[in-house]
């Protein structure tokens, strides 16, 4: 394995076009690869950060099917709400492109072609799913029936979302289709494989005999398993029409599989970057000593660790990714991310309701990112985190800082004079920090390493109130320098790194030290190599606040926001029971139904559900046995004008005769009233028809 990669091409997943971004995608995908570029750039890394909107496929057709729109007119709004997120939540891209652009289409084209023209797939027409009236095939998100690993319901057509495994639609059992609801039938057509069944001596060379022991263990697992269930050849194309047409002959009509284009979409991102900088995107894509990362979250292992290193392996001259860095799912406050059900925090709206504080989010998300298992996002935690952690000790530390430097010394860094035991200690301590934040960085662990930084911090605070400056300034007038000093090297410390985990509070720490970027700014290293920061005689600026108090009230507000959007989704979810089969009129005045009155009721014993009711009919007083006590105590009952089915055949419960029945409706939680004939003046034993 190589030891010191020359250059870094790191990869995040490409967002569908289809809606905008929420935390859940922040969390698993972009902030980690954000961390993580920053972190080598500050290393002064040749890095390529890129990324771009994965523009076609089927939930883009659908998303224009039912807004009416079409498919490039989805993809052009959505692809404009999430790049300008990204921007505003500083995930640093190089370049954020998008798999509509030409250079994409010519990029994905060359690469189809050149495994085409090296006999890299098999070509077989094959029967696929069809949905005769739609009059179209059906693959990928077309489709919908019990997944054949997991027995999942739902599954689409290429994936199971329950199990993460990825399967041809036509393993599915029940399929069925996702535009009519009709059950497909099987046509014949002609298509392009990738024999994946060829690549599994590779792929098991590769991921589980060679190195891959470094990976997480939930994408290892993963793969591992795949490869142990043995792997079968997967279309790479699909007969639809939004998509970048298949360029070979026979292909009329037809589009590359969006998983096939869509991660070579890395590489176009790369040379359109490569191209307005006049570099050459080559070394990042097939040099040896270039590595290769790609930051996804789970539901994407599988086409990131068996589908595309096959693609790379089969065209030649590419270089494998070193490692993939998957995470697990957030939640939010208990529930599963749901677009539909708007059970999200969009980044846009955040920001509406937190301006400027996008480092607080990016804080709670890496502090709770999902790297081993799932993991929840509440507002409580946010407000918690912002308000114990970043104020508290962060902001607090870094506000004393630079208070008492400019209340004692008008701004201007003190000389130091001798050094005590405690400040050599501590500026020893200091100095290890990047190598320990680093290394959690390299081991992809960035709540621990994010962890780290703030025990910089917490250094800074306990350092301060044990030395009280505030004290010593009475007193020791050299002494007090030397402390203020020391405690100025931490806040520029902290200036440096902070900026992968927090980039516009270190911007903004940097301008109040003075210490903005430029020809000698400081990067990681000189945090251990360099004895001094910032140094003696070196303006700093105004103090003003890095962070502020999250109040309560603007957290009630988030949460009823949620408690908006789960009751509009109760009252969506409300299953109306489809309409029965067609009956004549004759049938309907069989039905003999009367107005009637409970004048008796008690419960049946040993029974949770049953009353035993006298009811008065206006024919006769007779007992019914009613199924009610759930939702209602028998002394409740009584007076109540109800309307009883009274010509049903008597039968027997728990041994007691019923002699006809009340009629009762049900709410969706399972709470029964009755049908009331309340109106004034209506009689026991007037009929109902
Ligand atoms: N659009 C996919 C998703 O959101 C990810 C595509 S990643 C790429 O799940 F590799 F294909 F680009
Ligand atoms: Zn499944």
């Amino acid at each position: 394995m190589q030891t010191t990669p020359k250059r870094y091409t790191i990869t995040a997943a490409l967002p569908y076009t289809n809606g905008p971004v929420h935390i859940g995608h922040l969390a698993g995908v972009y902030v980690p690869a954000d961390i993580y570029a920053r972190y080598q750039r500050l290393q002064n890394k040749d890095v390529a950060f890129v990324c771009g909107s994965d523009e076609h496929g089927v939930p883009i057709t659908i998303k224009a099917k039912k807004e009416g729109i079409t498919p490039q007119e989805v993809v052009d709004k959505y692809h404009g709400i999430i790049k300008k997120s990204f921007e505003d939540f500083g995930i640093s891209f190089d370049n954020y492109s998008r798999t509509s652009a030409k250079v994409h289409h010519d990029t994905a084209s060359a690469f189809f072609k050149k495994l085409y023209e090296d006999g890299k797939f098999i070509e077989e027409v094959t029967e696929q799913l069809y949905d005769a009236e739609a009059n179209q095939f059906l693959a990928d998100r077309f489709i919908l029936g019990t997944c054949p690993k997991c027995g999942f319901e739902e599954s689409y057509g290429d994936q199971c979302e329950s199990c993460g495994t990825s399967h041809n639609a036509t393993d599915l059992i029940n399929p069925k289709s996702a535009i009519t609801g009709n059950t497909p039938v099987l046509k014949e057509t002609r298509h392009w494989f990738l024999p994946l069944d060829q690549y599994e001596g590779f792929l098991k060379e590769w991921i589980l005999k060679d190195h891959k022991k470094d990976w997480k263990s939930n994408v290892y697992g993963q793969c591992k398993s795949w490869i142990d269930d043995g792997l079968r050849a997967r279309a790479v194309t699909r007969d639809l029409d939004w998509g970048i047409p298949v360029p070979v002959e026979g292909g009329e009509g037809k589009v590359l599989y969006v998983w096939f284009d869509a991660p070579i979409g890395y590489i176009s991102a790369t040379k359109e970057w490569a191209e307005r900088e006049g570099k050459d995107w080559e070394p990042y894509w097939k040099d040896e000593d270039s590595k290769l990362l790609h930051f996804i979250g789970k539901d994407n292992i599988v086409f990131h660790c068996i589908i595309f290193p096959s693609m790379l392996k089969a065209e030649g001259n590419y270089i494998l990714p070193d490692n993939v860095p998957a995470n697990e799912f957030l939640n939010l406050e208990g529930n599963k991310i749901s677009t539909s059900k708007n059970w999200a925090v969009w980044l846009h709206e955040y920001l509406e309701e937190f301006p400027n504080q996008q480092d607080v989010l990016r804080y709670v998300l890496t502090a709770n990112a999902p790297e081993t298992k799932d993991n929840d996002f509440t507002w409580s935690d946010f407000q918690a985190r912002n308000n114990n952690e970043l104020v508290a000790i962060f902001g607090n530390f870094i506000n004393r800082v630079v208070v008492l430097t400019n209340k004692y010394y008008d701004g201007i860094v003190p000389e130091a004079s001798d050094f005590s035991e405690v400040d050599k200690q501590t500026l020893k301590e200091l100095q290890a920090y990047p190598a320990v934040i680093a290394s959690s960085i390299e081991r992809y662990r960035f709540r621990e390493a994010q962890q780290e930084l703030m025990n910089v911090a917490r250094l800074g605070n306990k350092y301060l109130a044990d030395e009280e400056p505030w004290k010593t300034i009475k007193t020791d007038e050299a002494r007090t320098k030397t402390v203020m000093y020391v405690a100025l090297q931490i806040a520029s410390a902290l200036s440096v790194l902070s900026e992968p985990f927090l980039p516009f509070t270190s911007e903004k720490l940097r301008e109040i030290l003075h210490l903005e970027k430029g020809e000698n700014e400081l990067i990681w290293s000189d945090v251990t190599a360099k004895t001094e920061l910032i140094k003696p005689s070196h303006q700093i600026g105004k103090g003003s606040l890095l962070f502020s108090k999250i109040e309560d009230e603007q957290i009630q507000k988030q949460l009823d926001k949620l408690e908006a959007s789960k009751k509009a989704n109760e009252a969506m979810n409300k299953t109306v029971e489809p309409e029965k089969e067609t009956i004549q009129f004759d049938d309907f005045t069989k039905l003999d139904m009367r107005v009637g009155t409970i004048i008796e009721a008690e419960k049946m014993p040993k029974t949770k559900k049953l009353l035993v009711l006298k009811v008065d009919t206006g024919i006769d007083v007779r007992t019914i046995v009613s199924g009610i006590a759930e939702s209602f105590k028998a002394e409740d009952v009584v007076g109540k004008k109800v309307t009883v089915l009274v010509n049903l055949a008597p039968r027997k419960l728990r041994g007691v005769e019923s002699q006809g029945m009340i009629l009762m409706t049900e709410t969706a939680e399972g709470k029964l009233s009755f049908v009331n004939p309340s109106e004034a003046g209506v009689e026991n034993g007037a009929t109902i028809n």
